[in-house]
């Protein structure tokens, strides 16, 4: 089903796996109509990270009236709905709860199909509402809990060429930013402050460059951007800004060089399935990162692949990506029974082999 008599699907979207509680409303002829995002940031930010109770909490507060202001500045209601679609995972398990009872008691109360979205297939279909793209194509996904790089064959259908073998590339950036005293989430102010940065400064180790394969590692990284923190403050007592900004820039740089050169091998082996045409298409929270934008597009340049960045606020999460997720569902009949279970993991390629070298993170 594509459209409902003479107008498109029409699908309400919650997202409140991680820190943001999102509603929107989509239609199937991809225009949003509407998209309430509601940042946790200040609860978070005294830990340093996501504390999953105060995550849980805090979902539970503001969902209901996000859902009634996203109905509004839409313009219908729920009976207008052709479908209900929630996070189900992978992510904290409090926060996924509240979304998807929410979502189910939605479907339930009007009469229609749930749709139980996984938070990655959602970041990985964002380019096909931002750009119309079709499959196959290549996704890098870089958020605070995933660094993957998936070939996305069709909807419910991947293959994973890599994954990081310790950290997530936004966890990263957010541990720096824990170290330098920047605040959560990191990504933003560590971006920031690299522009006033030199990123030759501190040669710090870009894992994995060289190596075959795709997988990603960050925790060495991590590590010696914390040695070279504690070295700077022993000889001079508290950072100066330009110290800061010299360590943000190198480790951007150290970052974005090694994601680029994982990237390099992903497009050689998506050549290799897919010998023309096909796109790189970034996605996750890290995406709205402009260094690593940039970096990447110069490899898509030089490797002759088209490069899709979906605009900064679809990267991070949202609830339009997962009514987009649920549109595409919903058009293939893969609708949900009520009583499906939340997934604290939830792999969008379940057979795919271990990372190479160490613990697993899918
Ligand atoms: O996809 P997302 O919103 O939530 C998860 O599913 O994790 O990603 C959040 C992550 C955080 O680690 C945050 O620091 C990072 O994305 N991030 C960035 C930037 N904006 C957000 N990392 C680097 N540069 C940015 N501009
Ligand atoms: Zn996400």
């Amino acid at each position: 089903m594509t459209t409902v008599g003479e107008r498109p699907l029409r699908v309400l979207g919650i997202e409140t796996s991680c820190d943001e509680t999102a509603a929107a409303v989509v239609t199937g002829d991809r225009q949003i109509h509407a998209d309430c995002v509601r940042s946790q940031r200040e609860q978070h930010q005294a830990f340093g990270g996501v504390v999953p109770e105060v995550a849980a909490r805090a979902h539970l507060q503001y969902l209901d009236s996000l859902i009634s202001q996203a109905m509004t500045d839409a313009g219908v209601a729920f009976a207008d709905l052709d479908g209900v679609a929630a996070a189900a995972g992978p992510g904290l398990i409090g926060g996924v709860i509240v979304g998807m009872m929410t979502a189910k008691a939605i479907a339930l109360a009007a009469g229609k199909p749930f749709l139980a979205v996984n938070h990655l297939e959602a970041h990985a279909l964002t380019a096909r509402l931002t750009d119309d793209l079709p499959f196959p194509y290549l996704l890098l996904l870089a958020s605070g809990g995933h660094c993957q790089l998936l070939v996305v064959a069709g909807v419910g259908s991947y293959r994973r060429l890599g994954t990081t073998i310790d950290d997530a590339l936004g966890e990263a950036f957010d541990k720096v930013a824990r170290m330098l005293g920047l605040g959560y989430p990191g990504g933003p102010p560590v971006e920031a402050c690299a522009r006033n940065g030199d990123p030759r400064r501190f040669p710090l180790p870009r894992p994995m460059k060289g190596r075959p394969g795709c997988d990603f590692s960050f925790s060495g990284l991590k590590t010696a951007v914390k040695q070279l923190v504690d070295g700077l403050k022993r000889a001079d007592g508290p950072l100066s800004e330009q110290d800061i900004a010299d360590v943000c820039a190198s480790f951007q740089a150290a970052a974005g060089e090694a994601v680029a050169d994982r990237a390099a091998h992903a497009i050689a082996a998506f050549r290799h399935i897919v010998p023309a045409g096909g796109a790189l298409v970034i996605a996750g929270g890290v995406a709205a990162n402009k260094d690593l934008r940039a970096r990447l597009a110069r490899l898509a340049e030089e490797t002759d692949i088209r490069m899709v960045a979906p605009p900064l606020r679809l990267c991070t999460d949202n609830g339009a990506m997962i009514a987009w997720a649920g549109i595409e569902r919903l058009r293939l009949g893969l609708t949900d029974a009520l009583d499906f279970r939340p997934r604290p993991r939830w792999p969008l390629d379940p057979e795919a082999p271990p990372a190479a070298f160490a613990g697993v993170k899918a």
